[in-house]
């Protein structure tokens, strides 16, 4: 009898793939009882973005959430999703912070870590892997599938030979975008089950329609556990349904023995919670199903519709979407999968509005170039690679090695408000959004909260969370997302002070700080009030009048943005803070960065000359085509 186990992704993965993980643990409380007398191999409940959008979006702890509901699940195993060595994050920690990371997370409850790195670097997966082994934790360790020349069913094999010589307890083909066809699975599960010896698991997601003939092909092929999600959470980006699995393989050798009954119960409860929310019903669109056909999943494809509006170019996706496959191969041929699929995405947009390819690189491609992110599964190719980043040699360790720890910084920068050692961790995770979770969570615990007695109310509730874990927990009406209430802007400036000391004092390679930390110092200096503790310089202002006599002249010639964005004076060269009018620019020099599509990208000057007319404010937005400098060319 090989009976089929199933891992349950609802709390995960289901909600992240259609409600863009906005479910509450208040929404998941009343059916945790349920989910666990269902006999299910584990129950996927935290990881991949659940961490982020909990303090980002939700007002929640994520700690809090895992401790409350191991609380309840006591016979099936919990499991998280972690992003190699970026964690829950979207870019690589130092070793310290990953070590501490897995500790707590099994500390609070998790007893299965589903592992993976987007180039499939089985570097980015040492330092968790042998945490999770020294803590007696499950280790497992993923193939991520992808479809590439280099992507053979044997490449597929020696990874997953080479995670089972890691000390990989479990090999999860992981097939994010949905693309495994079933009878590949087949093939590829018998190779797997040939020549590995630990459990295989498979995670498909179901997009084109393909996962529920991937998983039987699976099951036929022997593959021992699958993931599927309730009905309300499946189908479209999202797992697919236990129920339909459980009845497909009911009286089989593979009969999964899960009671239909007991799932529908469940079932009701998510429906309830999808109608009174207002979330999406897993559906499949054409544009969805041409992941068949670029390899783009469907969440990516309503990004850059989104991102090609702004910029006035929807008309252009088509482009973009021919695009991707190009960069990828360009690029080495990555898994699309968080963070590589915004990379290439957004490389592939950028090449379509400029017309040229790599006129304009993303400071993460480059860093992608550079080894940043680990070794890509082909080798990048020679050219583009000269194009973005020159002679700029490329990193051969793993790259967590040149990290710098950075817990003690963390606890030093985070002790007014760190309550635990899983507050410092949030913070060296998410330094912006966590002080400002504390923040809030700060003001919330000193407010008088009135109580609310329904606990059967499905509303969207804030369930407040005390220090003494004996007293109730109390039910708060719903309360504005703090993300709308609360922007960077609002940021005083001695926390921005602290956080510029930590950035400065440490090496870490963190994007996302970086990069909205100098958002902030630019929005400051803009902002110019006469507080400031430093002089403060005066950044270029716009001349209208005067450029518009300049441009008279026939040498002057005008530096237009390539795209919609915002505009940033950028740093001078020489002792002055910005570039100004006089300044002498040359070639390849940055002469302002436009923040577009979530990106920081340096506009660079062709040719040299001098300065005659800044026609932009900074920090003002700007339109695509309007005039940004006038340069007189030598
Ligand atoms: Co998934």
């Amino acid at each position: 009898m090989s009976r089929i186990r199933i891992t349950d992704t609802s709390l995960r993965d289901g909600h992240q793939s259609l409600w863009a993980t906005r479910m509450a643990t208040s929404d998941m409380i009343p059916v945790l009882k349920q989910l666990d007398e269902i006999g299910y191999h584990s129950l996927e409940i935290w990881g991949g973005a659940t961490f982020d959008v909990c303090i980002r979006y939700l007002n929640e702890d994520p700690w809090e959430r895992l401790r409350e509901i191991r609380r309840t699940i006591v016979k099936t195993k919990l499991q998280m999703l972690v992003r190699g060595q970026s964690l829950v994050g979207y870019t690589h920690y130092p070793d310290d912070i990953a070590i501490k990371f897995i500790e707590k997370a099994a500390e609070n409850g998790i007893d299965i870590f589903r592992i993976f790195d987007a180039l499939n670097d089985l570097r980015n997966l040492e330092t968790c892997m042998r945490t999770v082994k020294e803590i007696g934790k499950h280790a497992q360790a993923c193939v991520v599938y992808t479809i590439s020349p280099v992507h053979s069913i044997q490449h597929f094999v020696d990874t997953a030979l080479r995670l089972q010589d890691m000390g990989a307890d479990s090999i999860c083909v992981k097939d994010m975008a949905g693309l495994l066809a079933p009878y590949i699975s087949y093939d590829l599960i018998r190779a797997l089950k040939e020549n590995v010896d630990v459990p295989i698991q498979l995670h498909t997601h179901y997009i084109g329609g393909l996962a529920i003939a991937t998983h039987l092909k699976a099951a036929e092929a022997g593959v021992d556990i699958i993931d599927t999600a309730s009905v309300p959470m499946a189908f479209g980006s999202s797992q697919p349904p236990v129920e339909t699995i459980v009845r497909a393989l009911q009286d089989t050798e593979w009969d999964t023995g899960l009671s239909l009954h007991d799932l529908f119960e469940i079932a009701e409860h998510f429906e309830q919670i999808r109608k009174h929310k207002g979330f999406e019903r897993g559906v499949t669109r054409i544009t969805d199903m041409k992941v068949f056909e670029h390899q783009v999943p469907g969440g990516m494809i309503s990004n850059f519709y989104s991102q090609l509006e702004e910029q006035k170019a929807a008309h252009r996706l088509d482009e973009v979407l021919q695009e991707i496959p190009r960069v990828r191969a360009d690029l080495g041929y990555a898994p699309l999968v968080t963070p590589t699929s915004q990379l290439i995405g957004n490389q592939a947009v950028i090449n379509v509005l400029l017309g040229e390819r790599y006129k304009m690189v993303p400071g993460e491609i480059k860093e992608y170039v550079r080894g940043c992110y680990g070794k890509p599964p082909a080798p990048i190719d020679e050219e583009i690679r000269r194009k973005i980043i020159g002679d700029t040699p490329v990193i051969e360790v793993r790259p967590a090695d040149l990290l710098e720890p950075i817990w003690e910084k963390a606890r030093e920068a985070c002790k007014e408000w760190a309550e635990s050692e899983e507050d410092i961790i949030t913070y060296a995770l998410f330094p912006q959004v966590a002080l400002k979770f504390f923040e809030w969570r700060k003001s919330r615990s000193t407010e008088d909260v009135p109580q609310i007695q329904s606990n059967e109310e499905l509303g969207p509730t804030v369930v407040e969370r005390k220090a003494n874990p004996a007293a109730p927990p109390k039910m708060k009406p719903p309360t504005k997302p703090r993300a709308v209430s609360r922007g960077d802007e609002d940021m005083n400036i001695d926390e921005i002070r602290e956080l510029m000391l930590l950035l400065d004092q440490s090496n870490i390679a963190d994007l996302e700080l970086q990069k909205n930390d100098f958002r902030i110092h630019l929005r400051k200096y803009a902002a110019d009030t006469p507080t400031a503790p430093n002089p403060v310089p005066n950044v270029p202002q716009a001349q209208p009048a005067e450029a518009a006599e300049v441009m008279l002249d026939e040498n002057i010639t005008e530096v237009l943005a390539p795209m919609v964005g915002t505009f940033y004076a950028a740093p001078s060269p020489d002792s002055d803070p910005y570039v100004k009018i006089g300044d002498r620019v040359e070639p390849g020099q940055t002469l302002c960065i436009l923040e577009a599509m979530k990106l920081m990208n340096e506009i660079k000057t062709d040719f040299s000359g001098t300065i005659v007319g800044i026609l932009v404010e900074n920090t003002q937005p700007v339109e695509y085509g309007q005039t940004l400098f006038l340069i007189k060319k030598d």
